[in-house]
């Protein structure tokens, strides 16, 4: 297959917010992670059609053990990098743990990622609890992607990164979440870590696209983490992962074969080197240099 000819052109018109929304029942819709220039330009050349400025970041970008800790600041940052490599996909940014507690702190956020970062739309975690948040959010003109199930800022409450909705209880509370979303305005819902049948239910249950990870082949779209497509992020590797290729053994396999290269004088080579003009040579040879004691 040839990725550059399957990739739509890079006049196509950008994708919106409402393009996402009116694909319910569709073709489906792919979406992926991205952190700065090159992977946001390596996502909107393949054509995915929305890119995520995951608060993953914190994981697979800066090393930290979870998501907690990044900070606005650090979303505008790389938000901003993002922004440059994507000119087609629907450029969405998440809100940081506790950077939409109330809904005048949503706001605030929601202005900078998009007003700074160059984000098209920001993602929240939570169903019920900030559908205030999502509800200021859409009608101050900024969209809201929800997300529901594994929410990662939850950690701490869920005792670790568990899947959920596993009980018929569970998964009442978990329709009723992405009902409430939808009816506050979201223009879709991320499901994470939630066994299939459920994420058939809540797909079932709302007309606004339901965007899954690690909730099986039902969902109306798809979202994976830029590191864990490419094999970029190894430090552990959830079952809902498929790894398209071993970046990561890759470039440590570069890297070996450059510095082996240095070592033994094979690099630089004669096509990497710049020469002087031939009038040149001989006059540069006969400057005469005194070595500073
Ligand atoms: O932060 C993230 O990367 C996410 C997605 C994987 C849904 O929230």
């Amino acid at each position: 297959m040839n990725t550059k000819q399957d990739a739509p052109s890079a006049q196509a018109r950008p994708v919106t917010a409402p393009d996402i929304r009116e694909r319910k029942n569709g073709e489906k819709i792919c979406c992926l992670t991205a952190y700065d220039y090159p992977s946001g330009l390596i996502a909107d050349r393949a054509g995915v059609d929305v890119v995520l400025v995951g608060d993953s970041l914190s994981m697979v970008v800066l090393g930290r053990e979870d998501t907690l800790s990044v900070t606005v600041d650090e979303m505008v940052h790389h938000t901003r990098a993002a922004a440059r490599g994507v000119k087609r996909a629907l450029l969405v940014a998440d809100m940081p743990f506790m950077s939409y507690a109330t809904v005048d702190r949503a706001l605030a956020t929601a202005a900078r990622l998009m007003g700074e970062g160059g984000a098209r739309a920001v993602k929240l975690e939570g169903g019920l609890p900030v559908v205030p948040q999502i509800e200021a959010l859409v009608a101050a003109g900024a969209p809201v992607m929800a997300h529901v199930g594994l929410t990662p800022q939850h950690v701490a409450k869920f005792g670790g990164f568990k899947a959920q909705g596993r009980s018929a209880d569970a998964a009442k509370a978990l329709i009723e979440d992405a009902q409430a979303v939808e009816a506050a305005g979201a223009f879709s819902v991320v499901i994470e870590a939630v066994p299939v049948e459920v994420a058939q239910l809540i797909t079932d249950a709302v007309d606004i696209p339901t965007i899954g990870i690690g909730a099986g082949n039902v969902t109306d779209g798809q979202i994976l983490v830029f590191h864990d497509v490419l094999g970029l992020f190894d430090r552990f590797t959830p079952k809902f992962v498929r790894r398209y290729a071993e970046l990561g053994e890759a470039s440590t396999d570069a890297i070996v074969r450059y510095r082996d290269d240095v070592r033994r004088t094979l690099f630089p080579a004669d096509k990497n080197t710049f020469f002087m003009p031939e009038d040149q040579v001989d006059q540069v040879r006969k400057i005469k240099i005194k070595k500073k004691k």
